[in-house]
């Protein structure tokens, strides 16, 4: 059986959807802060917080978990500037508090949801895993430190790990059962489509006048199809005796905002108004993976593009998901 906690969120419950469709035997630990009930389906759900080390030891105790596979956590880059001991409490001291329930209890593989917001203003790109590591904001240094942490508890107690760094994840389930809903709502594409169907006015464009050919932010977006392979991949090789591994995940194609605007409108069909605005601090001009690592070790081939993730992310807001809304 796998523990994926986070399943209730955007890329976990993704990936609990294609591991029972593979009839793997799941059990999701959210404490739907942030999560959607409704986003695990039918799958069975403990609703705890990483930090309650009773229902840890309690779930531990009654299923015979064989790996973890790791996404609960906080992840706006904005709100981790003003509320950084909430990040370092539900992500670090949660993760820790994880970890030492899983050394504990025997199970030593792990599937960490890192983040390229780890290596901060990149020096050069495409970004390969050997980038230097500089986070810019409370969010990328609690996932740098989650790393870290997770280096030593292999180091120390044996844990086999996997630490996957997403570029930007998008789209959605191909059927629109399940999709990204973050409440606020930040991101890029879900931002754009909100404009296309009405519920938004216009979308703000966070700067112009970068080094890049229209002058707007540079993005690799990849599917949350992909990113849930890669972590398939990433648990059998670890499954498979492999001790440890860290792979990018992207494209490898970089799009920026107005590409992702046309492609939008392309799409849809509709108007997007757009709205040119200052730059949002701390926004890198660009980011594209090398994703060579992921490919070699892993077998991971992409099979998404920019067209597929702005589509299904379409589907998914015409369907007007999860009560909540
Ligand atoms: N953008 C806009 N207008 C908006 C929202 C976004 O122009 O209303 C631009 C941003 O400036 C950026 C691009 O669209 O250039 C993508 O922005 P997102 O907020 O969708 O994604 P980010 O690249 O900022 O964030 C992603 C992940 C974070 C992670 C970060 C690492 O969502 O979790 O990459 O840089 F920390």
């Amino acid at each position: 059986m796998i523990l994926v906690t986070g399943g209730a969120g955007y890329i976990g419950s993704h990936y609990v959807l294609e591991e029972r469709a593979r009839h793997r035997d799941v059990l999701v630990l959210d404490d739907l802060s942030r999560g959607h009930r409704e986003a695990v389906l039918d799958a069975p759900l403990v609703t705890a917080n990483l930090n309650d080390r009773r229902a840890l030891d309690e779930l531990f105790t009654a299923h015979p978990i064989e790996a973890v596979v790791h996404f609960a956590a906080f992840t706006y880059v904005g709100e981790s500037v003003a509320q950084p001991a909430r990040y370092y409490r539900n992500n670090v001291a949660g993760t820790l508090t994880l970890l030492e329930a899983m050394r504990d209890h025997g199970v030593r593989v792990l599937v960490f949801s890192s983040s390229c917001a780890t290596y901060g203003q990149p020096e050069y790109v495409p970004l390969d895993e050997r980038h230097a590591q500089r986070p810019i904001s409370p969010y990328g240094e609690t996932k740098f430190a989650t790393e870290r942490m997770i280096e030593a508890f292999g180091n120390a107690y044996g844990l086999r790990y996997a630490l996957l760094r997403y570029f930007n994840a998008a789209g959605a389930d191909a059927e629109g059962r399940i999709g990204e809903l973050h409440e606020p709502e930040t991101h890029l594409i879900p931002l754009i489509l909100q404009v296309a169907s009405g519920r938004r006015e216009s979308l703000q464009v966070f700067g112009t006048d970068y080094p890049t050919p229209d002058g707007t932010c540079i993005r690799d977006y990849i599917h949350v199809e992909d990113l849930v392979a890669a972590h398939s991949l990433a648990l059998e090789r670890l499954m498979g005796g492999a001790a440890q591994g860290i792979y990018n995940l992207g494209t490898e194609n970089g799009h920026s905002v107005c590409d992702v605007i046309d492609a939008a409108r392309r799409i849809t069909g509709r108007r997007v108004r757009v709205e040119e605005t200052a730059r949002r601090p701390g926004d890198p001009a660009r980011l594209v993976a090398s994703a060579a690592l992921a490919r070699s070790e892993l077998g991971w081939r992409p099979k998404h593009d920019l067209g597929d993730s702005v589509s299904s992310a379409w589907r998914w807001e015409q369907g007007r998901r999860y009560g909540a809304r």
